[in-house]
């Protein structure tokens, strides 16, 4: 499935007009796969959406046990809160909110922010496992944090555009960023990557499902049958066991890309094939 940045900016603004973030726990729009028969689900076993936040706006604290990770788009000068830290969201950071840490949003700046979500709730709800947390409107220290600590949390997309601008193309023709903590997946059910794609990339195939979020530059992908002709803040998916194959079209372009690949390793159920 492919959605079009264009198609979902539009509803950014009505979402903010429409529902105040006092009556939410979240203000996202859910990509919601229609293969899925009416689930609010991504792709098989994880959820995405991009989150707007109105100039001062708080989405309350919670947690919960799925894991959930955010990307900055157009989302500078929002933070996000994990356990205590201030984490800030310039365009391209990466802030993870691992199982069961308390986190909350906030907008600081004078404009309306977007950034992009995504988390593992349909694999942990499949496992039975599904808890959440709500938290309080009304504690005020919950916000008088300073960012000490926050690396633990985020990853500032300045310093992985750098690493990736140094890294030699992998086996599949692309170069390839794997956001890592102590070398292994940044999480334990969720493994996340950035691709710098300059030449077509050879088709590749995998028992593990992929959310692709087009950071940059505009190209094409086959996914199994379909063609998707793609541009900034597109999000499109890849199946598990489908062949698929990007190519950006001018200048390189960099798809971020949310995988579960960490429990097809960890239950060595991975498989992987490249042509
Ligand atoms: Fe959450």
């Amino acid at each position: 499935m492919h959605w079009r940045w264009r198609d979902i900016e539009p509803f950014t603004g009505r979402a903010a007009k429409e529902v105040a973030i006092e009556d939410v726990e979240r203000r996202a729009l859910i990509l919601a796969n229609p293969a899925f028969d009416g689930e609010t689900v991504t792709t098989q076993n994880l959820i995405a959406a991009f989150t707007v936040l109105e100039p001062g706006d708080r989405a309350v604290p919670h947690r919960h046990t799925a894991a959930a990770i955010r990307f900055s788009t157009r989302a500078d000068g929002a933070l996000t809160i994990v356990n205590g830290r201030r984490c800030e969201m310039k365009e391209g950071d990466l802030v993870l909110t691992p199982p069961m840490c308390w986190h909350g949003h906030i907008n600081e700046s004078g404009r309306r922010t977007v950034w992009f979500d995504a988390a593992n709730m349909p694999a942990i709800c499949a496992l039975d496992a599904s808890f959440f947390e709500p938290g309080t409107r009304q504690d005020e220290r919950f916000w008088e944090v300073s960012d000490a600590g926050s690396s633990e949390y985020r990853f500032p997309g300045e310093a992985v555009r750098k690493d990736l601008q140094s890294m030699p193309a992998g086996p599949d023709g692309a170069a390839t960023f794997r956001y890592t903590r102590n070398g292994g997946s940044v999480m334990p059910t969720l493994d996340l990557f950035l691709s710098r794609i300059e030449r077509p990339t050879r088709r590749r195939r995998a028992t593990y499902n992929a959310v692709c979020l087009v950071v940059s530059g505009e190209g094409r992908s086959q996914v199994g049958e379909q063609h998707f002709e793609w541009s900034r803040h597109d999000v499109f998916t890849v199946p598990h066991w489908t062949w698929a194959s990007h190519e950006a079209r001018g200048a390189p372009a960099q798809l971020f890309i949310v995988t579960d690949r960490a429990i097809y390793e960890r239950l060595e159920l991975l498989r992987e094939e490249i042509q």
